[in-house]
């Protein structure tokens, strides 16, 4: 496969189940050693991409490419050569962690000292070495989707397909599995991850947000925070519901999100906007705490762009 082949390349990929359309005409090209972070809310459509993608589901139209290999007509060769973790994954809860991962060695004829070195490899991988003799099924959530992700790694795949994996899992957990999909990036594997998770996006080298079965926004977390429109300023208030009805009224004031005791307000300008915001909650006798310009994360830059297309689309 020539070098610039992509690893994941669709055109007008679509699945559609009855009138509802999961998927509705991806067009998606990504490139060998990338993260991309596939976000968006329940329903969107992620897992039906991720069936198509790793060719466990046939699309009602279009085409999909993995590897260069043809999703309907080389599906076998594209499941032996990617790992892909569904988000209901199926580990044996009888099985210990170590009977499991042979489980999945046997399964993609792994064997001999390639199996035992390939297990070892992953155990430590995952910090699961002390707890080799312990039942899938007695393990923490976020443990079992350490294994989960050493069982889809058994055949050292080159792709790898993770549908929610960090969804239900405790927050230390999660940030200790994206430690790990870090270390597969580094070593060159390319990941496509789903996840509802928006913080999630600030770990990819590109993101595609997906809400009802298209991708509204395709870009790396850098360039997406800096499509934002002007500036934003974050206001420390004690009264944060009624300084958001000032603040929203104002002009020059395109945008408010809360955060807890943190009002973000997405303003053309912030040199201009700052001093009135300030004396109009004075005027209002609401204490401000401080006020700052700050970046986006992405996730507010998200929310931005797509309350920027509604407002477009309304109009
Ligand atoms: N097997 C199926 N049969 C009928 N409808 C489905 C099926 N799978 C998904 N859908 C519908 O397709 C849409 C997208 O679902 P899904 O891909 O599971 O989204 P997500 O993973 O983002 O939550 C939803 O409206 C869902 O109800
Ligand atoms: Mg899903």
């Amino acid at each position: 496969m020539p070098e610039e082949t992509p690893v994941i390349e669709t055109h007008n990929l679509t699945r559609r189940f009855g009138k509802v359309a999961a998927v509705d005409g991806l067009d998606l090209s990504v490139a060998a050693g990338e993260i991309f972070g596939l976000i968006g809310p329940d329903g969107a459509g992620k897992t039906t991409t991720l069936r198509l993608l790793a060719a466990v589901m046939l699309p009602s139209a279009g085409e999909a490419r993995i590897l260069g290999f043809d999703t309907r007509r080389q599906a076998e060769h594209i499941r032996r050569e990617i790992g892909y973790m569904p988000q209901k994954f199926s580990l044996y809860g009888d099985l210990t962690v170590a009977e499991n991962l042979g489980f999945f060695a046997d399964v993609f004829g792994v064997r001999g000292a390639e199996r035992r070195r390939r297990v070892d490899e992953l155990l430590g991988f995952a910090r699961l070495t002390e707890f080799t003799k312990r039942r899938a099924a007695a393990l923490s959530g976020g443990m079992q989707k350490k294994l989960a992700l050493a069982c889809t790694l058994i055949h050292a795949p080159r792709v790898i397909f993770l549908d929610e994996p960090t969804t239900g899992v405790d927050p230390i957990s999660r940030r200790e599995f994206w430690d790990i999909l870090a270390g597969l990036h580094v070593q060159g594997v390319t990941l496509f991850v789903s996840t509802p998770y928006m913080d999630e996006a600030e770990r990819c080298s590109r993101v595609g947000l997906m809400y009802e079965g298209r991708i509204v926004e395709c870009d790396t977390p850098d360039a997406l925070r800096q499509r934002v429109p002007g500036d934003l300023l974050a206001v420390w208030t004690a009264d944060v519901p009624a300084a958001r009805r000032i603040v929203r009224a104002l002009p020059g004031v395109l945008e408010v999100q809360t955060y807890g005791d943190v009002l973000h307000v997405f303003v053309a300008e912030a040199a201009e906007a700052a001093p009135r915001l300030r004396a109009a909650l004075a005027a209002a006798g609401i204490a401000v705490t401080e006020i700052k310009q700050t970046t986006p994360r992405v996730e507010e830059a998200f929310i931005s762009l797509i309350q920027e297309r509604r407002r477009t689309t309304e109009n």
